[in-house]
């Protein structure tokens, strides 16, 4: 079996960071969404895997690179712009060739792998495998209908009036009678080849269609409270505390605390789950719970939690940052009066009333 993961498209709910990155490289519990994709397919034995990239391919190959870091060996295929998921099946049809293969939305965290619905795809033969979850409100996803023996008969992409509330989830397994259902396909009504529709085809030809429910969990981390949730998710799943930072004796540590070598903390009461990065420094703090602090952030004074700083990010002074997401060498600090914000192209923040 081949992999095909998705890791195109615009990423514009999680404006201002996809304006200078790509959405599937945002990190949760400091590890890129698209890294943990990585994993779960090696973990699922898959080795050869094509990735379709958009405007972000510079910094997703840099990140990536051949993927024999992860045991896998990456074919970048590039898309114009984003034309729909069906069309990514479209680009890839020579690299897939008749093969079976696993489609992964890249931008989905499935934090208890992907290895059983293989083997289920692989045990029980079927044309499409699709992975489903009840969830609270389905009219953002593609939605299934399905048989009391989970065979798909009705799939309708992010139905206004959803019929039952099972969402489709970001992996699917498929032979290669998808590509029929793919070819001559025509845009929606938002202008892409859905890859529901075309599953909508297999199953009106009478192929086997079904799908299975993915009791673990699972995440489309496409708006910040996501990525949010999911950090939480990730963080709270953390063994135990591993502290390998130069921590001194004026801090205290609680739960799981993860510190990385090359880290530094002064002064600071550390509250699990939580990871430090290498190269960052927390001085006269109180992180905790649940923040990821990527690498070179400097922290002081402050008190955060249910957060992800990226790289480099600095919070000086601030007395109560909580479910907040810092930028990449951004820096939030004190002023002496009033609020001063220097807050880029479509960035949000909520300022105490
Ligand atoms: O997360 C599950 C949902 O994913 C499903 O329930 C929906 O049926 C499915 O259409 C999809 O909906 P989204 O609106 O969340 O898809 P999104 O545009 O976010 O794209 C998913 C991934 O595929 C993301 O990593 C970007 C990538 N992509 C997307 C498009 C449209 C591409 O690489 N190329 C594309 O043309």
């Amino acid at each position: 079996m081949k992999a095909l993961i998705l890791s195109g498209g615009t990423g514009s709910r999680l404006r201002p960071f996809t304006h200078s990155t790509a959405k599937q490289l945002l990190p949760v519990a400091n590890k890129p969404v698209l890294t943990h994709c990585l994993e779960n397919i090696r973990d699922a034995g898959v080795t050869e895997a094509a990735v379709v990239v958009g405007t972000h391919a510079a910094e997703i190959s840099q990140v990536v690179g051949d993927g024999s870091a992860f045991g896998l060996d990456l074919t970048y295929l590039h898309q114009d712009s984003p034309r729909g998921l069906a069309h990514c099946v479209q680009l890839a049809a020579d690299f897939l060739g008749d093969d079976d293969f696993v489609m992964y939305l890249a931008d989905n965290v499935f934090a208890d792998g992907i290895a059983k619905a293989a083997h289920a795809f692989a045990a029980e033969p079927s044309d499409a495998l699709l992975l489903v979850q009840p969830v609270a409100d389905p009219r953002a996803y593609g939605v299934a209908e399905t048989d009391a023996d989970g065979r798909v008969h009705r799939l309708v992409e992010k139905p206004a009036e959803p019929a039952t509330d099972l969402a489709v989830l970001g992996v699917y397994f498929f032979t290669s009678r998808i590509h029929r259902a793919v070819a001559g396909l025509r845009p929606s009504a938002r202008g892409e080849l859905e890859i529901t529709d075309a599953i909508q085809r297999l199953a009106d030809d009478g192929a086997v269609v079904r799908a299975e429910h993915y009791d673990g969990y699972w995440k489309d981390t496409g708006k910040p409270e996501d990525l949010l949730d999911c950090n939480r998710a990730l963080l709270g799943r953390l063994p135990g505390p591993a502290v390998h930072g130069d921590v001194d004796a004026a801090s205290t540590v609680s739960g799981p605390v993860v510190i990385e070598p090359g880290a530094r903390v002064r002064g600071s009461h550390l509250v699990g789950p939580l990871v430090i990065a290498a190269g960052s420094t927390v001085t006269d703090c109180t992180v905790g719970p649940y923040v990821a602090v990527s690498r070179d952030c400097v922290l002081r004074e402050s008190a955060i939690a249910d957060s992800i700083l990226l790289e480099g990010a600095a919070v000086d002074g601030v007395p109560a940052l909580d479910h907040s997401i810092i930028g990449r060498w951004a820096r939030i600090g004190r002023s002496a009066a009033g609020h001063q914000l220097l807050v880029g192209d479509h960035a949000n923040a909520e300022v105490a009333a």
